[in-house]
């Protein structure tokens, strides 16, 4: 995984059909699918359930691109080594999601992979000052996690404040949450690089339409870069 700052689609897979995540995978990646999301929920830290360890490893050898694992759990700790084992590329966890978000981030990277750190709407960007150097992703959550289809909730100045405080470290600011072609440029412009949507890309597209997801990608993609059709 090198680091750059230019526009990357990552999927979220929370809107794939549950029956046939293999073939979803391909087609998002064959239609300009930068990172594959996916959200692990764990009916405790959101009200909502998805993936355990499992289910992530079955979906690695579909994913050729970046899997990009944001866990929704708490506590975290326990569970590090599984979802690294399972594949992931990078491992986002919630700084509300426990005391010891320094020793989390210090964990995942230890297993070798990217570290992540997600924080909800309600939680400002000073929370992760003193986080700058462990991490390799801030996830600026955009919706109140637990569910995809959500109503975008406007975060620009703590996007803005993330990328002022970031300065030249290779930190990606990812944005989670009700992005599409309407909110992509919003939080491109105030300094996001991983743009995470999930039933902007799925929506009216399938396996056997998969073009759908094509022109889903590309029209948040544009937008975000200021391309206007
Ligand atoms: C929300 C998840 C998101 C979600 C995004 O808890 O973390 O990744 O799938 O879905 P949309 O793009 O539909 O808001
Ligand atoms: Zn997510």
């Amino acid at each position: 995984m090198s680091f750059d700052r230019s526009i990357k689609i990552a999927p979220s897979i929370l809107s794939a059909d549950f029956a046939n995540f293999g073939q979803e995978i391909q087609a998002i990646e064959s239609q300009g699918a930068d990172w594959v999301h996916i959200d692990v929920m764990d009916g405790h830290f959101v009200p909502n359930l998805t993936f355990g360890p499992m289910a992530v490893k079955a979906f690695r050898p579909h994913v050729k691109t970046v899997m990009d694992v944001h866990l929704m759990i708490a506590p975290v700790d326990p569970y590090i080594d599984a979802y690294a084992d399972a594949g992931a590329d990078v491992l986002t966890a919630h700084i509300e999601a426990g005391p010891h978000i320094h020793r989390t981030l210090q964990a995942i990277r230890a297993a070798g992979i990217k570290a992540g750190v997600a924080l909800n709407p309600g939680t400002p960007a000073e929370a992760v000052a003193h986080l700058l150097d462990l991490t390799d992703l801030i996830c600026v959550m955009t919706v109140n996690p637990g569910f995809g289809g959500q109503k975008f909730i406007d975060m620009t100045s703590k996007i803005r404040s993330l990328r002022s405080m970031i300065g030249d470290r290779p930190v990606h600011i990812e944005i989670d949450g009700g992005v599409d072609p309407s909110t992509a440029p919003l939080v491109a412009e105030a300094g996001a690089d991983v743009l995470v949507a999930g039933s902007a890309v799925f929506k009216g597209g399938s396996v056997n339409d998969p073009d759908v997801y094509g022109a889903n990608i590309r029209n948040i993609r544009d937008a975000a870069n200021g391309v206007w059709a």
